[in-house]
């Protein structure tokens, strides 16, 4: 029994995709009538839609869940059709696990078949387990089997999610050879095996600074198709992502504050974008990257942090002096190196900014 379902909905601290987006993908079942491949929710088209947005012909109004190239999403989408499995790459917060989770929730209408990839991971948490008192009791059955995320998926034919691919030690990620491969898991306990079921697909997400820690061979790379998630192309787009994001979370967390101010996501994404290209934005300094990595999903929590601070300790308005201390500890993650890195833009660029005093004076008061 899931004891989440037990308790009342709105208290869910944080609702799956299937949840949270239940009308929408609900109104796309009604509108969509294109082919579905076998065991899917919806077609392709409309699996795309749900995550890029758009106005359904009776008017309806999907929001946009990734903010970015159609295409990628597009050739995602295509993969999971194919008999390969789909493998989304790219920097820290470029939204890997997140679009993972929406395709799985609009492809199976559940996001929730997920194995955590970890260096402990184990052959028992990508196969199946035991339960030892029945284990014991009767002796090995299929009743004494516990059945891994990835198993419930092969038998329902749905999509199975396996998050942080690399980190899981090289002999235990081939266990997921036979599965793509061979589309079944055997079970030598008892002599028997698990064929999967049409419309099972794995979406798996590896970090491009994991890179290294244990590298895919070349046998399981060939099972996937990979698809590399960039950091937003403009600051027009990055803006909105934050602008968006930033809404959501302060609605499902009941910050009594209204939209964030535009001046200021703006204000976070531009430093973020200026640091990690090492440039200025009109181009005349060079500047120091930090060892952050800056992502889009940091800018997120700057602004979502600051406008706690707005809500319950200013104002209600999104301030300089509510961000800074957000976006120095977002910068500075290396007390010395960091620190220097940080100095040096804040005199040679936020310094010089006429309209950025607030933002300046703000920052050096975090650092004294
Ligand atoms: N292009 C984008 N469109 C929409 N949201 C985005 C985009 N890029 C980042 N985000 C937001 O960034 C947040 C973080 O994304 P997510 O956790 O999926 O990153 P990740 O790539 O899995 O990172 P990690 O490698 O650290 O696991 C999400 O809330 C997501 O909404
Ligand atoms: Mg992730």
């Amino acid at each position: 029994m899931n004891r989440a379902k037990l308790n009342n909905q709105n208290f869910l601290l944080r609702e799956h995709a299937e949840q949270q987006f239940a009308e929408e993908l609900a109104e796309l079942a009604k509108a969509d009538q294109r082919q579905r491949p076998p065991n899917w929710n919806l077609s392709p088209w409309a699996v795309t839609t749900y995550l890029l947005g758009g106005t359904l012909e009776n008017g309806f109004v999907v929001s946009p869940k990734y903010i970015g190239d159609r295409r990628l999403i597009e050739i995602a989408v295509a993969t999971l059709t194919t008999d390969r499995a789909l493998l989304l790459m790219g920097i820290p917060g470029t939204a890997k696990s997140w679009v993972s989770e929406h395709l799985a929730a609009a492809i199976s209408g559940d996001s929730t078949l997920l194995i955590q990839g970890t260096a402990g991971t184990s052959e028992e948490s990508i196969r199946y387990g035991w339960n030892y008192a029945r284990l014991l009791a009767d002796g090995p059955s299929m009743e004494a089997l516990v059945a891994s995320p990835l198993m419930v998926a092969m038998e329902a034919g749905k999509i199975a999610r396996v998050e942080e691919l690399t980190r899981i030690p090289a002999d235990v990620q081939d266990t997921l050879i036979t599965i793509l491969s061979e589309k079944m898991l055997p079970i030598p306990e008892l002599g028997d095996e698990v064929q999967a079921i049409k419309g099972f697909n794995i979406i798996a997400t590896a970090n491009n600074r994991d890179k290294g820690v244990n590298d895919l061979s070349s046998a399981l790379k060939r099972r996937f198709n990979t698809v590399v998630l960039p950091l937003p192309k403009t600051i027009e787009e990055e803006v909105e992502i934050v602008q968006q994001r930033v809404e959501s979370l302060g609605r499902a967390l009941e910050l009594p504050v209204q939209a964030p101010a535009l001046t200021e996501v703006r204000r976070v994404v531009t430093i973020f974008r200026e640091l990690r290209s090492g440039i200025s934005d009109d181009g005349k300094t060079k500047l120091k990257s930090p060892s952050s990595t800056l992502s889009t999903a940091e800018a997120i929590s700057v602004v979502n942090s600051g406008l706690a601070l707005a809500a319950h300790f200013g104002d209600g308005h999104l301030s300089a002096k509510d961000i800074a201390s957000g976006l120095v500890g977002a910068v500075v993650k290396d007390p010395i190196q960091d620190t220097l890195v940080w100095n040096e833009y804040l005199e040679t660029v936020v310094k010089e900014r006429k309209d950025w005093t607030d933002l300046y004076r703000a920052c050096r008061d975090v650092g004294s």
